[in-house]
């Protein structure tokens, strides 16, 4: 959802559960249980109240504060997403960048049903039996296969509202500086756990040398900053372009073979390539993979850091790696692929104050993929 993607859940499991049931209309018997994000797909049976006949079969979760479930009623499935509290706007706004999407051309989640009150906003969304996320298709799936997928929703976006886009403000760009970077960047320098790491002037990546983030603060400046975004646009993005809001279907159809979900408007800086920087974020960066990561280990001594992990990446992501950045090679402008992985590291940069508070033993991987993103545009602009 709308500026949590890619975040920890902001509620306790137990707020999830409850806010979930209530959302639903369900309140689950005694004994069963609805499993928190992340954890299993239980299923729950249910009292019906409010809503007769409605079934919880799926909790499927993620990383923002609403709640997503799969439901049946009258044997028929269907996704509800959900939340309460002050974020139900920013929901309804969802639905509302959903339908504008649409409108566009892009092929998105068609909406059954929106409801908002004072408490709480949700939406339901058809079920289709043979979709399945990105991630999963890409992984089972041929690389030709895999790379058509890519193109043509990099294509449904280029010939569609990234079309319209227009020459950024100076004023966007300037805010996005100052709110996205360098804010993001002050916060970093002042965590704690990271010191170390922080101020060592290379970085030892499993056994590859990187300029630590002493040597690479130059890019960061907001003057730098604003010569390397001087060519960015502004239009109706997706504004969350990741591989899990990414559903592909195996019967194509007359359709176009995937949907999107879960977009989000209203950034800083509505950027085109805030878009391909998500999926760069996965491809470039091997988000998904990094979140996995097991045991990492760190060692400092004399202004080198050492950051271990298994870095294992798929060879479908490297591929669409290679993939991702010929198309863009081909559709942008060089300074625009420089920002687009400016972008990147920007992601990256958003995340680390959730990783630090949440998952701190693995908040070194994050900051080396940060620091990652930052020399692929320090080595382009010859830095
Ligand atoms: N219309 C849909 N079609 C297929 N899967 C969906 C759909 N809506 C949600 N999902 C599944 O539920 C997950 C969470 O929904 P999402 O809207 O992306 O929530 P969040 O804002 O927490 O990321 C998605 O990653 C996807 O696996
Ligand atoms: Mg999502």
């Amino acid at each position: 959802m709308s500026g949590a993607a890619r975040v920890e859940p902001g509620l306790t499991s137990a707020a999830r559960r409850n806010s979930r049931q209530a959302a639903a209309g369900l309140t689950a018997r005694a004994g069963h249980d609805i499993s928190p994000a992340g954890g299993g797909k239980t299923r729950a049976e249910v009292t019906p109240e409010q809503e007769p006949g409605l079934e919880v079969v799926a909790d499927l979760s993620s990383g923002s504060r609403a709640t997503t479930l799969l439901c049946r009623r009258d044997g028929r499935l269907f996704y509800r997403k959900f939340v309460f509290g002050e974020d139900k706007d920013r929901l309804f706004a969802q639905t509302e960048h959903l339908i504008h999407l649409a409108q566009a051309g892009v092929p998105v989640t068609p909406i059954l049903e929106v409801l908002r009150d004072e408490a709480h906003c949700r939406y339901d969304m058809p079920y289709r039996a043979d979709a399945v996320d990105f991630f999963a298709y890409l992984h089972t799936h041929t690389p030709g296969q895999n790379r058509a997928r890519l193109v043509a929703i990099l294509d449904s976006l280029f010939g569609s509202v990234h079309a319209d886009a227009v020459p950024a403000t100076p004023e966007a760009i300037d805010g996005y500086i100052r709110h996205k970077i360098v804010a993001r960047v002050e916060t970093l320098l002042g965590a704690g756990g990271l010191a170390p790491i922080l101020a060592a002037e290379s970085l030892v990546v499993n056994g590859i040398r990187l300029p630590g983030l002493p040597g690479l603060a130059g890019l960061l400046e907001p003057a730098r900053l604003r010569e390397l975004l001087a060519h960015d646009k502004c239009a109706r993005v997706h504004g969350d372009l990741t591989v899990e809001n990414i559903v592909c279907c195996e019967e194509e159809g007359a359709s176009s073979g995937f949907y999107l979900i879960d977009p989000n408007g209203g950034n800083l800086l509505d950027t085109p390539l805030l878009d391909h920087a998500k999926l760069l974020q996965s491809f470039h960066g091997g988000y998904e993979f990094l979140v996995r990561v097991g045991k990492v280990s760190v060692r400092t001594e004399s202004r080198v850091a050492e950051v271990d992990f298994p870095g294992f990446i798929s060879p479908a992501y490297a591929r669409l790696q290679a993939d991702l950045d010929g198309y863009l090679r081909l559709h942008l402008s060089e300074s625009e692929l420089t920002s687009a992985y400016l972008h990147e590291a920007v992601h990256w940069l958003r995340l680390m104050p959730y990783k630090l508070r949440s998952d701190p033993a693995r908040a070194p991987v994050f900051y080396a993929a940060l620091v990652r993103a930052l020399h692929t545009v320090a080595r382009r602009v010859g830095w």
